[in-house]
């Protein structure tokens, strides 16, 4: 989709509202530069960022999106969706792009000057050359899930087993199917078109805690995002039930360091064992902390819905 606004020529349609998920973002690839981000708000505001953190490169696109601020995945800068530029104490900026909603639609001016040049920051913040702008297909729908299909019971089987060389069973904390039916217990699945991508579910423990459980990404769908799109999800979840806490016991091992990478990139930091675990080598614990002020997007909401 690539359709020139007979009223301003540089105006390229790139998607429709809906197809940005609120609190969150979609790619679009650029031929020539690097790609743009499509940040949509609570409050439906839609803003275009250069998909590059100012720090080290971080796909912005993957972070968390509170307020007019993206979180980046990496290191947790805070940047301005409205100018680009890093809440203090850290200092750097990174393009931002013209874009309006018109009765739906996304418009985006990657050939205009950037609505954020930022002189003097020394990071960023130049605008690269008009580029062709093509939407991505991410693909990636995340449903409810009753843990009655073939795939997602196949996917189950292969993540409980591959848990069984990783610790004695009294470490082992995943979910069984059995686990995952219980009262309180909400489970997502990720597709791919009409493969699945992968899991993720939360559990209730008291009125202001919930648990990450049962995350998992298929095998052929490695490193394609699927778990950063789950765990955002689970997290914004979470704050719109109205918790104040998000926790998870994941393992020590090597094996789970690329989970732990991945939970610490959004902020979750290591925490003593909660509820009824017990201190245990084998065990990680980490927790985030998404109490919101008025006015955040994780704000609690008077809402459970607990399924
Ligand atoms: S790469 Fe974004 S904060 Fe480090």
């Amino acid at each position: 989709m690539s359709t020139s606004s007979t009223a301003a020529p540089d105006w390229v349609e790139v998607c429709r509202l809906d197809d940005i998920p609120a609190l969150g973002a979609r790619v679009l690839e650029r031929d020539g530069g690097d790609n743009i981000a499509l940040f949509r708000t609570a409050s439906g505001n839609v803003f275009a960022l250069r998909d590059r953190c100012p720090h080290k490169g971080g796909p912005l696109s993957q972070g968390i999106v509170a307020g007019e601020t993206v979180t980046c995945p990496l290191h947790s800068w805070n940047l301005s969706l409205d100018s680009g530029e890093a809440r203090a104490p850290d200092v750097g900026c990174v393009t931002t792009y013209p874009v309006r909603v018109e009765d739906g639609v996304v418009w985006l001016s990657p050939g205009l000057t950037p609505a954020a040049a930022h002189a003097g920051s020394g990071v960023d913040c130049q605008h690269s050359s008009s580029a062709t702008v093509a939407p991505v297909q991410s693909g990636l729908d995340i449903r409810l899930d009753n843990l009655e299909g073939p795939e997602v019971l196949a996917l189950l089987r292969e993540h409980l087993g591959s848990m069984e060389h990783t610790a004695p069973a009294e470490s082992r904390h995943a979910l069984d199917l059995v686990g995952l039916r219980e009262p309180g217990i909400t489970f997502w699945s990720v597709w791919d078109g009409p493969a699945l991508a992968g899991f993720g579910a939360l559990k209730h423990m008291t009125e202001s805690h919930a648990e990450i459980k049962s995350m998992r990404t298929a095998a052929s769908h490695l490193r394609r995002g699927v778990a950063s799109k789950m765990l955002r999800h689970l997290i914004q979840e979470a704050a719109t039930r109205g918790y104040s806490r998000l926790s998870l016991e994941t393992g020590s091992m090597e094996f789970f360091e690329a989970a732990r990478h991945l939970y610490a990139s959004f902020g979750f930091t290591p925490c003593p064992p909660f509820g009824d675990y017990r201190p245990d080598p084998n065990s990680v614990f980490m927790t985030l902390d998404i109490a919101g002020s008025p006015g955040d997007p994780f704000d609690p909401k008077p809402r459970r819905g607990v399924t």
